[in-house]
């Protein structure tokens, strides 16, 4: 995080424990995940104990505690696309990447994360790995989409791409 971003997070206006959420969205925004130094800075900077800010960022989901990884791979579940399959998709992505929601794998390529409306729910169910965006997911397209990330191992490819 370069020095003017942090300067900005830990302003001495946010010096207050209501601004710990904000804080930890915008060190999560800049370095993709809460690192314990970054819960043991902010704890400091608010005067809590470390042991409350942990507490506060494991009860909400949107906050991770690893690396993501290079290929950071987000299925969402909002309303829509949990409807249209979703949790189909997540768990097959679960199995295909072998990764725990919310885990990066050992080789830091993939990381995995269920994620609430991206905003395009008319493409339900939805899976942004990186920058793009897969729509009307299905389990079957989970190994397709791998397969083409994963050249290296050989297995082909298909016509299927993001949009
Ligand atoms: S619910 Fe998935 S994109 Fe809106």
């Amino acid at each position: 995080m370069d020095t003017a971003r942090k300067a900005e997070i830990f302003n001495e206006g946010r010096r207050q424990r209501r601004h710990l959420i904000d804080i930890l969205q915008d060190i999560q925004s800049c370095e993709g995940y809460l690192s314990r130094e970054a819960m043991q800075e902010v704890a400091a900077f608010l005067s809590l104990p470390p042991s409350a800010v942990w507490g506060v960022a494991t009860f909400y989901n949107q906050f991770r505690f690893t690396p993501p990884g290079r290929n950071p791979v987000r299925v969402c579940m909002g309303t829509a696309c949990h409807l249209a399959g979703g949790q189909l998709v997540l768990e097959a992505m679960a199995r295909e990447l072998k990764l725990e929601i919310g885990a990066t794998s050992e080789d830091r390529e993939f990381s995995l994360e269920r994620v609430a409306c991206i905003g395009c729910c008319a493409l339900a169910p939805v899976v942004t790995i990186g920058e793009s965006v897969y729509p009307k997911m299905t389990p079957p397209r989970v190994e397709e989409i791998l397969v083409q990330m994963k050249p290296a191992e050989g297995r082909g490819k298909s016509g299927d791409g993001p949009t």
